[in-house]
């Protein structure tokens, strides 16, 4: 390792993986390191169960009832892929996809007064759902189809709304919707964590919602994709692609020193050697001392012996708890896979409850949500911090990405590799134009 590198990338958690990945690609000869022995940080999949009973310090070993421990591979991040997002497109233009085997999510719902209901998101289930009264139905219908045709370069289409000016809050009265309504619309659909875009240009959120029913549409069932396996496949995948293109992988690495001189990083100390680069990639936990602490997260892994009431019996589903249901100032979500996905043993459903903690008793804050899932078998609860960068990388060319969030889709993820993306290469990720280069790219790949 006494080489030079153009990046060392530190952590394999997905962001460094799918950034590690997209430099390879772009020819750049990158070293990754890893201070675990595993893949994916802080967003691994723990295999067998037993190293999730260490992991959180349980006593003694998993019961027999919860059968072979190798069947299990427990997200500690609970994530889903929007079927039309972000991480998807990644995904193809890297040709990561053909190592990997996704299930389309069951069921999206959201919750209100304490039950729960399917998220209507086509004018179809939008006019057979109970969660609206007959009026409110087509009131919601309506703003649906708008929605639906909403093209920015045709004036027609806007029915007088300018989409850089008018307010989402504007929009929603446009159309007269209840406070429900605007509840699950912003946060079910568009999946916004807070209400602040109630006040911005409703161009976003217009094009948030129309992302969700494209994805919707592409499978049928729910907007949302899992890999067989756990989210862990999702890092390997990228460091399988780094490795195509020459990049270099090694677990297990201490890592002793950031060596920076004049202000930028020269290379990393580990075992006594220095690799050298130009960059450097890593998570806020390499490299806490440029990193400032933004907030935290609660989850709650939860295994349980049967679906979750009122869902059909999905054996995977997303539910929603908007802020202004359960007056909080942020969703609560829960994420729930099963044996289905190869990730729990026959018979066992893996539900993890997360949002970020706004009281000095979070377990108290998530407690609609864990009521949804009785009875429980066993529960694992982590509160992390959340880290952000305080230095953006412009002179130290150091790149420090974000701490994953609560949220249960890799939009926010996306947004911030597209950020590390620009700051390390000063032009944007773009997605048409990795999309046009895919063919040049990689028909050589398919040779080797
Ligand atoms: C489940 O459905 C029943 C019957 O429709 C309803 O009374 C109950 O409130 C629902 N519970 C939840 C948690 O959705």
């Amino acid at each position: 390792m006494n080489e030079e590198y153009d990046v060392i990338v530190l952590g394999t958690g997905l962001t460094e993986c799918i950034l590690s990945g997209i430099m390879s690609v772009k020819g750049k000869k990158v070293l990754h390191m890893d201070r675990n022995s595993y893949y994916g940080g802080e967003s691994a999949s723990i295999t067998p169960l037993e190293d999730l009973y260490k992991r959180f310090s349980m006593p003694g070993s998993p019961p027999e009832s919860m059968g072979k421990g190798r069947d299990w591979n427990v997200d500690l991040i609970p994530k889903f892929l929007m079927a039309n997002g972000q991480l998807v497109r990644m995904l193809l233009i890297t040709q990561v996809t053909r190592y990997l085997d996704f299930k389309v999510i069951e069921g999206s719902f959201v919750y209100k007064k304490g039950s729960i209901y399917k998220v209507p998101s086509t004018e179809t289930e939008a006019l057979a759902s109970s969660l609206m009264g007959l009026f409110e139905k087509r009131r919601f219908r309506k703003f649906l189809v708008y929605v639906a045709n909403f093209d920015e370069n045709d004036p027609k289409t806007m029915e007088g709304v300018d989409p850089k000016k008018s307010t989402m809050r504007d929009v929603y009265k446009k159309f007269d919707l209840g406070q429900d309504v605007v509840d699950f619309t912003g946060h079910a659909l568009a999946l916004y964590r807070t209400d602040e875009y109630l006040d911005l240009p409703c161009v976003d959120t217009i094009h948030r919602i129309k992302l969700y029913s494209e994805s919707l549409a592409r499978y049928g069932k729910s907007p949302y994709l899992y890999p067989l396996y756990g989210l862990g496949e999702l890092p390997q995948g990228f460091a399988r692609l780094s490795a195509i293109y020459g990049g270099t992988y090694m677990l297990n690495k201490p890592i002793e020193e950031i060596v920076v001189e004049n202000g930028k990083v020269v290379g990393v100390k580990s075992e006594g050697e220095i690799a050298r680069c130009k960059q450097l990639i890593c998570d806020p936990s390499y490299l806490m001392e440029r990193a400032k602490k933004v907030g935290q997260v609660i989850r709650l892994i939860c295994i349980m012996n049967h679906p979750i009431k009122n869902t059909s019996d999905a054996n995977s589903c997303q539910i929603i708890i908007p802020q202004n249901q359960v007056n909080r100032k942020h969703d609560i979500y829960v994420c729930m896979i099963s044996y289905a996905h190869n990730v729990a043993a026959q018979g066992k459903y893996v539900a993890i409850i997360s949002t970020t903690v706004e009281t000095n008793d979070p377990e108290k804050e998530v407690k609609p949500a864990l009521d949804l899932l009785e009875p429980i078998e066993q529960k694992f609860v982590s509160i992390s911090d959340l880290h952000e960068p305080t230095d953006m990388g412009t002179d130290s060319q150091v790149f420090i990405s974000r701490t994953y969030d609560a949220t249960t889709h890799f939009e926010t993820t996306c947004d911030d590799i597209k950020d590390i993306y620009r700051r390390m290469t000063g032009t944007e990720f773009d997605f048409a134009e990795m999309e046009r280069k895919q063919n040049d790219i990689f028909g050589d790949a398919a040779d080797q």
